[in-house]
């Protein structure tokens, strides 16, 4: 007898480029890495410490599935704070990562042939989720000419009666686009107006540049609105997989019984080190910001005054550069790119299909090998 198959829903996955590039990297010698989605520096000092205390004291064992209540309060203080409106540690669950978030709120709103409204460019990881779920990712699109941001009447134009969420992504990756309020207000209204639920990725949230980030959360429809964050990006712990979902009231227990079956519960160090990471001193938060506006900023004057630069990124660590004009799909030109000048970035086809005409710059390497990245890819664009 031949061996058995593996089943369709996991062979049939899409799968992200971005390995490919990352493959081709791997090894070659004096690389300038544009393509990595985190942040170079270590996790600061006073959370490692205090994680190692923390394992020290016995914080070694499982803890609840929605995770240690003193972690759920916090965050949910702090939302409660941030967003000025009532938060209950219940609604509260840990994960493993923003990406088990991400999951658990797919899994918990949509069935089987249910469809979820997903961004085009948007974080491949969306698509891979829905599948996953055995629903139907539809795409809306984000385009260059309105700052990648989504536009309403698109959105009501793809709700069906199978819909049942809007994923929405502010600060966007790959765009670095951030949703101004009336655009928030705009969609929260389209969801209540069509009984559909919101999964709001706000992972980024902390990395915003100009006017400060609009959360989904506080905008009428708490009832329908699933935010997801996390502590990687924020206090650069992307090696902790520490993410949290926060869900309407009726929700909450839905959401931490889910974790029993994927995760049981989040690794207790991780949860104990992102406690420390959200109550102990933020400086760290504005540091971290200021080095990515100083380097969105290089990435801005690296190409200003060209037609490559689509659109100026307002948040998160990444930006769009326009390769059209060189007359091949991202995937190949990242690729030559690579082998040619020695510098990796993502191709746009990544993204969804709108973005073949883009490749993706991450501002996470230092300022030299950045300008210096940014100028051979220039240079090739316009050669
Ligand atoms: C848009 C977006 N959401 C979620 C995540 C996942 O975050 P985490 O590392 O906490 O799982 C990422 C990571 O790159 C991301 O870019």
């Amino acid at each position: 007898m031949t061996p058995p198959t593996p089943a369709l829903r996991a062979s049939s996955m899409p799968k992200s480029a971005i390995r490919e590039i990352m493959a081709l990297a791997a090894g070659r010698s004096g690389m300038i890495h544009l393509e990595v989605g985190e942040p170079e520096f270590s996790t600061p000092g006073h959370i490692i410490e205090g994680a190692l205390q923390a394992a020290r004291e016995g914080w070694t064992k499982y803890t609840p599935n929605a995770g240690i209540p003193s972690l759920r309060a916090l965050i949910a203080e702090r939302y409660a704070k941030s967003r000025n409106i009532q938060i209950t540690p219940d609604q509260v669950t840990v994960t493993v990562g923003a990406i088990g978030a991400l999951f658990t709120a797919v899994m918990v709103v949509a069935d089987p042939g249910d469809e979820v409204l997903i961004p085009d460019p948007g974080w491949p990881n969306y698509e891979s989720i829905v599948h996953l779920a055995a629903a139907k990712p539809v795409r809306y699109l984000q385009r260059g000419e309105n700052g990648f941001l989504p536009r309403p009447e698109d959105l009501k134009r793809l709700i069906t009666p199978a819909t049942r969420a809007i994923l929405v992504n502010s600060p966007g990756n790959p765009t670095g686009a951030v949703f101004p309020g009336e655009l928030v207000q705009a969609i929260a209204d389209l969801a209540r107006e069509h009984g559909i639920f919101v999964i709001s990725d706000e992972i980024y949230e902390d990395i915003v540049f100009e006017d400060g980030h609009v959360s989904f959360s506080g905008r009428g429809i708490d009832d329908r609105t699933l935010i997801v964050s996390g502590v990687s990006k924020t206090y650069a712990m992307t090696g902790w997989r520490l993410g949290y979902l926060i869900a309407p009231p009726e929700l909450g227990s839905i959401c931490a019984a889910l974790q029993e079956p994927i995760i049981s519960s989040a690794p207790t160090v991780s949860q104990k080190a992102s406690e420390i990471a959200l109550s102990g001193p933020q400086a760290c938060v504005e540091e971290f910001r200021s080095i990515f506006r100083r380097r969105r900023d290089i990435f801005v004057e690296e190409f200003k005054g060209s037609d490559l630069l689509p659109s100026v990124p307002d948040g998160a660590f990444y930006g769009l550069i326009d390769i059209e004009r060189k007359g091949m799909g991202s995937l190949d030109f990242a690729k030559s790119f690579l082998l040619e000048k020695n510098v990796a970035v993502v191709p746009g086809e990544t993204f969804g299909p709108s973005c073949d005409r883009f490749v993706r710059v991450a501002f996470t390497i230092g300022d030299d090998d950045l300008r210096e990245g940014l100028r051979r890819l220039r240079d090739y664009i316009l050669a």
